[in-house]
């Protein structure tokens, strides 16, 4: 490891994005608000950060996003009803949420892209490694949450490691494809990157799936980054140019991830997350039978 080493102590969630592929629900309210279960899918997001070791995290945020900045602030009114009611479990839950983690927010006062969603939280970030979580994919992994195994990667290497998957040859062109080589177990050196392929042109079927740690040099070459695909400007294309000054590395990690800012992926999660509550399972298993 090099002199210059530093822990991975913050992360980044754009949450600034419209959520069109969930209209009408997202009209009015953000998508990361959308429950799966009981729960808000940023909080999954955040819940993995803070197991995997995070302790300050940056939402970056729009003008319609407040309803997220108060999720994880304190409800005093709230709190004073649920304690004179004596709903002890559920003052504990949302004290709880409130006290996770130090999370502050930023705004991106133009939809610019995810590079430059990225870019607006470089004040935060300072000249750290950082974690960066998107809130459309939540991955499940009960051992060892998806954002620890990629900070166990970059602890390892010291260089910017890009949580991925194999998917489907024709669903590559919904993601950043990585071209590289596969050094270990489920490790790959990033040699080039493409953001949403097609099928035609992608190298390989290896897609980035929404995790990432990167080191603070990224900024520089997001400044630098021209629109790219969709006229936006890609994080993609950032970390393009940052693997070729710098070692990146792919970890194909473990844990299912749920593309939940799709009305089918977000349905498989609900029902698996319900599938895995103690509270829920055996009636709503009983149920799927029925209704199968
Ligand atoms: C973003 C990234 C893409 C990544 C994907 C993962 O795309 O640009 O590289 O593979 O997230 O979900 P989006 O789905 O926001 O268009």
């Amino acid at each position: 490891m090099s002199a210059e080493f530093k822990p991975v102590r913050k992360a980044v969630i754009p949450v600034a994005g419209w959520g069109t592929r969930f209209l009408p629900a997202t009209k009015a309210m953000p998508k990361e608000m959308l429950p799966i279960v009981d729960t808000p899918t940023i909080q999954y997001i955040v819940e993995e950060a803070v197991a995997s070791g995070i302790e300050q995290i940056c939402l970056v945020t729009s003008h319609t996003k407040k309803a997220i900045e108060d999720h994880f602030d304190r409800t005093l009114e709230l709190e004073a009803l649920l304690e004179k009611g004596g709903k002890t479990e559920y003052l504990e839950q949302i004290r709880a949420i409130a006290d996770m983690a130090e999370v502050v927010s930023v705004r991106q006062k133009e939809a610019k892209g995810l590079g430059h969603a990225v870019l607006c939280a470089e004040s935060f970030v300072g000249d750290e490694p950082f974690a960066v979580l998107l809130g459309d994919d939540v991955v499940y992994n009960e051992e060892t949450p998806c954002t620890k195994q990629l900070i166990d990667v970059y602890n390892e290497t010291g260089g910017s490691v890009l949580g991925v998957q194999t998917v489907p040859h024709e669903n590559i062109c919904k993601y950043g494809c990585v071209d590289g080589e596969k050094i270990g177990d489920r490790l790959y050196t990033v040699n080039d990157m493409i953001e949403k392929p097609s099928p035609d042109e992608a190298p390989t079927d290896v897609g980035v799936l929404g995790r990432y740690v990167i080191t603070p040099a990224i900024f520089k070459k997001l400044r630098e980054t021209k629109p790219g695909a969709g006229g936006e400007i890609q994080l993609t294309d950032a970390l393009k140019a940052l693997a070729k000054d710098e070692k990146m590395y792919a970890y194909d990690f473990i844990g299912r991830r749920y593309d939940v800012g799709d009305r089918l992926g977000f349905l498989e999660a609900t029902v698996e997350f319900a599938l895995r509550r103690d509270d829920l399972k055996d009636a709503f298993a009983q149920y799927l039978k029925t209704v199968c």
